[in-house]
């Protein structure tokens, strides 16, 4: 299974995904925590290109093509493997970030993100959790962490909005596979929403 987490900055994805993954390996499944942009070597170097530096380092239309040369490389030498071998992947953002970000709330160019996705890429995940907060209360999250990767928290709270209401849109453009998480609560009433619903979809 390929399950990812999504929504907008400082939300509990990280937090989240990395809990779902101890909660199945110590169920004795074999599943994997990786992360995008990043999770194989190359799209880690990318990553430090995405995440650090001035807001206007890259346009929209750049970010897609990075974006996606990190996902590209992902897939062929992280996930890809992991999904053959039978292991679960829990991954920390993955297209839908691209669709919201850059296809968005960045610029409108939604199109170009899913004829790059069709055409590169071609992997849905088969379960996806948004989770969902106030962008003020997951700013004041993400930012206290200081972590020197904030270019796309620096857009701002206009940003912020644009992203939370382009994911909430997308969870009903993909009812299916989407699955929306109230993150305004504590780690341990998300995360056992996160279970609840895990167990339905796998049910
Ligand atoms: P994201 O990956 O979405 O950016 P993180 O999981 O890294 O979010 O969480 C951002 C910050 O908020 C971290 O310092 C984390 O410890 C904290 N945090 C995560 N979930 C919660 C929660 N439910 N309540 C309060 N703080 C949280
Ligand atoms: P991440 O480290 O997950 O950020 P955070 O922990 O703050 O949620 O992701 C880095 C940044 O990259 C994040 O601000 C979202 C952005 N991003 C895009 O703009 N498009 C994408 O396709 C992806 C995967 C991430």
């Amino acid at each position: 299974m390929f399950i990812t987490f999504e929504g907008i900055d400082g939300s509990g994805k990280s937090t989240q995904a990395k809990a779902l993954v101890s909660t199945l390996q110590a169920q004795g499944m074999s599943c994997i925590w990786t992360r995008e942009p990043g999770g194989s070597e190359g799209a880690e170097a990318i990553r430090k290109l995405l995440v650090q530096g001035d807001p206007d380092r890259w346009s929209a239309e750049t970010e897609i093509l990075l974006f996606n040369a990190a996902r590209r490389d992902h897939l062929e030498k992280t996930i890809q493997p992991a999904l053959l071998r039978g292991a679960t992947v829990v991954c920390d953002r993955y297209v839908d970030s691209t669709r919201v970000y850059q296809g968005v709330a960045r610029a409108d160019l939604r199109h170009l993100v899913d004829l790059m996705h069709e055409t590169m890429i071609g992997r849905e995940a088969d379960l996806t959790f948004i989770i969902d907060i106030d962008p003020e209360t997951a700013l004041g999250r993400g930012l206290a962490r200081n972590s020197g990767e904030d270019r796309f928290e620096d857009m701002g709270l206009g940003f912020q909005k644009r992203l939370r209401a382009g994911f909430l849109d997308l969870a009903k453009q993909y009812p299916d596979r989407c699955c929306v998480i109230d993150g305004a609560r504590s780690v341990e009433a998300v995360q056992s929403a996160i279970l609840d619903a895990y167990m339905l979809a796998f049910s």
